[in-house]
């Protein structure tokens, strides 16, 4: 019977709750803190040290030594599978066509299967909200590509149908995942299974949005963008979204005619690396499309709980060339993204919201990203530091100077923070923040060019000079609240040999790059040794990229991971229980350049497959003990 629904109300009058009421409890204080968004929230809230106060990672797994085999090693107590390599079908409603071991899937295929280049990744329990550590979904990057791999012939000949083929390989995938029966794998079909490419259509948001220097033929007001790729590192909030970062996105544009200088500070050149997607899209042609390239750079937060969500590029969060988006949460609630711009003499970023975080509602926090400040940092001699804020008016970021408003600076964030007297880093990738202790690390690849052709030469937290071999720095924020405008710092560790200036206590690494801190307070560190110098010269003692795990307060690295050939190393990152890592292996069998032979792409590695003339492809890999125990120990 349903002729009185209009005038009696709700039929279920019982005092059971509604879904939608059984869904905001979910998003309780309590709730999240279970949750993978409660894994953010734990890295952040005072409180949240008493999930492993007191504990210290206890590394008593079998270390490894270095490796030059192409193979992926990890400790004997311990099993590591792959999950999701390139071509696998991610799942989604599109179809799930198989991948073919010559490369001559289609860009239609390519836009159903996972891309090229895994990068960083983040796992959302689910249901949302539960913490599970045995169901979620995964997150994870596609930076860039390898048209040797990618295609037969590579580039020897090239089509429209090519370029789609790349623009979908780049970008991120979401695939749902689930433990069963002590294996984890990837659930086909998914209703959450999705892939974002440099063409899946994007909202602009923040002072940037609609702004004079967004606009383009296709785009006319300023507030839209295709696509979202060369997403590198990454960041997640606590309503448990993914933040894609990008970071190399100059590459894709060609430059052939005159360009604002603004458009060299961000390295655009003539050529480009080559990828030719202006053969077949003008809009990478930047003479042609000149405010183009102003439409990448910046951090692009996705939901993967909504498959049907428009990612969305949050332009207060500035444009670099972005290495991460790590969250902590200040006492009030405000939230901090630590970022970095990884190129050499780049700086170190932060943005703060201008709102709390609203733990009882998700919908509350949808936009929370578009309101804020944008700091870049100071590292002074004295081991204080200052966080600089970009905001037009203020001090120098003047009409006069060339910032006419907030949207303008956010566009030309390198030369904002060029003059406010930021400290040029080493080329600065991945940043953390530890739950407990609540320092910050952050890890400086290195800087071949410091000190060299009339460059700067050592500064206060880069003390060598040229740097081959990269360093982490580490500060604290004053009164441990990440909105702080002040900090104090120090170089937690010099990668490399004594000889050259190294101060590792215990595995020797070099050119630490991704970073995560798990529940139990273990820093991992990954490597990304260049191709051009892995297993040569002075790297040859380190042989491939690998991982370390290290108690922070000790400072001690002891080796748990390397890498097939021609890797790097990246993604590191745990369920809420401990019990499971997930990792990804990015371009093994990697060549200088970038580019692998078509006519022998496997001259380095063919893993994982080892398949006879098979092509080496990236992979996400699971890593559990064999006891099922907690990962580290
Ligand atoms: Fe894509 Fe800076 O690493
Ligand atoms: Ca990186
Ligand atoms: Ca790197």
């Amino acid at each position: 019977m349903s002729g009185n629904l209009e005038t009696s109300g709700p039929a279920n009058r019982s005092a059971n709750p509604t879904f939608a009421e059984v869904r905001e409890a979910r998003l309780t204080r309590r709730g999240l803190l279970r949750g993978a968004a409660g894994a953010s929230l734990l890295s952040a809230l005072p409180g949240c040290a008493t999930r492993s106060a007191g504990t210290t990672p206890r590394l008593s797994f079998t270390r490894l030594d270095p490796s030059t085999s192409d193979a992926l090693r990890v400790p004997p107590e311990y099993e590591a599978t792959v999950l999701l390599r390139w071509g696998d079908p991610v799942g989604s409603a599109g179809g799930s066509p198989g991948f073919r071991f010559d490369a001559s899937n289609s860009a239609a295929d390519q836009a159903v299967q996972a891309g090229m280049h895994h990068d960083g990744m983040h796992f959302y329990p689910l249901p949302y909200g539960s913490g599970s550590s045995t169901h979620g979904l995964l997150a994870l990057n596609h930076e860039y590509l390898d048209e040797g791999l990618l295609f037969p012939d590579g580039q020897k000949t090239w089509s429209a149908e090519k370029v789609m083929k790349a623009q979908h390989a780049v970008g991120v995938s979401v695939v749902e995942v689930e433990l069963k029966d002590g294996a984890w794998r990837v659930v086909r079909p998914s209703p959450y299974a999705r892939r974002i490419t440099a063409r899946t259509p994007c909202r602009i948001a923040g002072p940037a949005a609609g702004h004079p220097l967004m606009r383009t033929a296709a785009h006319p007001d300023g507030l839209r963008v295709l696509g979202t790729y060369s997403g590198c590192a990454h960041g997640w909030t606590p309503w448990g979204t993914y933040l894609t970062c990008e970071e190399n996105w100059q590459f894709q544009f060609v430059n052939r005619g005159a360009i604002p200088s603004e458009y060299r500070r961000y390295g655009i050149t003539a050529t480009g690396r080559r990828y030719r997607w202006e053969e077949y899209d003008e809009r990478f042609d930047a003479a042609k499309h000149p405010h183009e390239p102003n439409r990448f750079g910046w951090v692009v937060e996705i939901d993967p709980h909504d498959p049907g969500a428009e990612p969305v590029k949050r332009t207060t969060l500035g444009r670099m060339a972005h290495e991460g988006a790590a969250c902590a949460i200040g006492p009030d609630r405000r939230l901090a993204f630590y970022l970095a711009d990884d190129a050499p003499f780049e700086y170190v970023y932060k943005f703060v919201t201008a709102r709390p975080f609203d733990l009882s509602s998700r919908q509350a926090n949808r936009d929370l990203l578009d309101e804020g400040t944008l700091y870049v940092a100071r590292f002074n001699a004295d081991g204080s530091g200052d966080w600089l804020p970009l905001v037009q008016g203020g001090g120098t970021l003047t009409a006069a100077n060339g910032f006419r408003d907030q949207g303008e600076v956010l566009v030309k964030t390198r030369q904002a923070a060029d003059i406010l007297g930021a400290t040029k880093m080493d080329r600065p990738e991945w940043i953390v923040p530890h739950p407990i202790t609540r320092e910050v690390y952050c890890a400086c690849t290195g800087n071949t060019t410091r000190g060299r052709d009339g460059s700067e030469g050592p500064n206060p937290p880069n003390r060598r000079a040229p740097n081959p071999f990269g360093h982490i720095v580490r500060w604290r924020e004053e009164g441990d609240d990440p909105a702080s405008p002040r900090f104090r710092w120090d170089v937690f560790v010099q990668a490399g040999f004594a000889d050259k200036g190294g101060t590792v206590t215990g595995d020797l690494f070099a050119n630490p790059d991704g970073l995560w801190i798990d529940a139990m307070g273990t820093l991992w560190v990954e490597t990304d040794v260049s191709p051009a110098n892995l297993a040569k010269g002075d790297f040859a003692p380190l042989g491939n990229n690998q991982v370390l795990a290290v108690d922070p307060a000790a400072g001690v690295f002891k080796r748990f991971l390397t890498g097939p050939r021609g890797c790097e190393i990246t993604g590191f990152h745990t369920t809420p229980d401990n019990r499971t890592a997930f990792v990804n292996i990015q371009h093994p069998g990697e060549v200088p350049g970038d580019r692998s032979n078509p006519d022998d792409p496997r001259a380095l590695s063919n893993w994982p497959d080892y398949w006879i003339g098979g092509r080496p492809r990236s992979a996400t890999v699971v890593i559990r003990r064999r006891d099922g125990g907690i990962v580290g120990t």
